[in-house]
């Protein structure tokens, strides 16, 4: 399963960088908004520190507005992907640029027959928003695991990606149900690390080192 980061922050960027498996960085409106600089240089930067794909949002409301801006975002960096949302005209956008080779993600996708409408048109990504549906008695998790077996069998090449993170052990049942991928914020890929007893053990062993160290200068 691939891991991709939900932020457009530079010091969480570098960061999770550091341990080099990171997929990509995946952006949407709201988090570019909590950035203090402009849209496309926040993109620029991002793609010239990562070794991976970065995703931006469009927020055209109309195909037309959609496909000019997927355009121009594909060429602020080396491994630009577009993400649409999964509407009538984000759809019919996301096809046209797909025919010009560029990568799209389909984005706040609720519904099974979004699953396979986004499938039928080949994109390359799909983006079930699993916490928000858990917020809406739909259980994301089972989500997850019915868009891979429609995709499965209609013999679609897209990606699923589990969005909407709330918590890490929704990130191993995500791995358990064979997600292609996750994107989680900051916050939760630092609780991903966490074990109280990880901690306990491992201030147990430097207690004992130091004392074999002290004991070692009277052998
Ligand atoms: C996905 O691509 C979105 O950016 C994101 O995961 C939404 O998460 P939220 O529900 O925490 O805003």
């Amino acid at each position: 399963m691939d891991i991709y980061l939900d932020t457009a922050n530079e010091q969480e960027i570098e960061f999770a960088s550091k341990y080099g498996f990171l997929a990509g960085i995946t952006t949407n409106p709201s988090i570019i908004s909590r950035e203090n600089r402009e849209f496309r240089q926040i993109i620029v930067d991002i793609s010239s520190k990562i070794n991976g794909e970065v995703w931006c949002q469009v927020t055209g409301e109309t195909a037309e507005e959609m496909i000019l801006e997927g355009r121009e975002m594909s060429t602020w960096g080396k491994d630009i992907v577009i993400k649409l949302p999964m509407t009538e005209e984000g759809l019919s956008a996301a096809y046209q640029l797909k025919q010009e080779g560029i990568k799209v993600n389909m984005t706040l996708i609720y519904t099974l027959p979004q699953v396979v409408l986004a499938a039928k048109a080949g994109v390359d990504f799909i983006s079930p928003y699993i916490g928000r549906m858990d917020d809406h008695a739909i259980d994301g998790l089972q989500f997850i695991k019915e868009a891979k077996e429609i995709i499965h069998q209609m013999h679609a090449e897209t990606k699923v990606i589990g969005a909407s993170i709330r918590n890490p052990q929704v990130v191993v049942e995500l791995a358990k149900s064979g997600a292609d991928a996750v994107t989680m914020p900051f916050y939760i890929f630092k609780k991903m690390f966490a074990s109280d007893l990880t901690n306990i053990g491992l201030k147990g062993f430097l207690n004992d080192w130091n004392q074999y160290q002290s004991a070692k200068k009277s052998y």
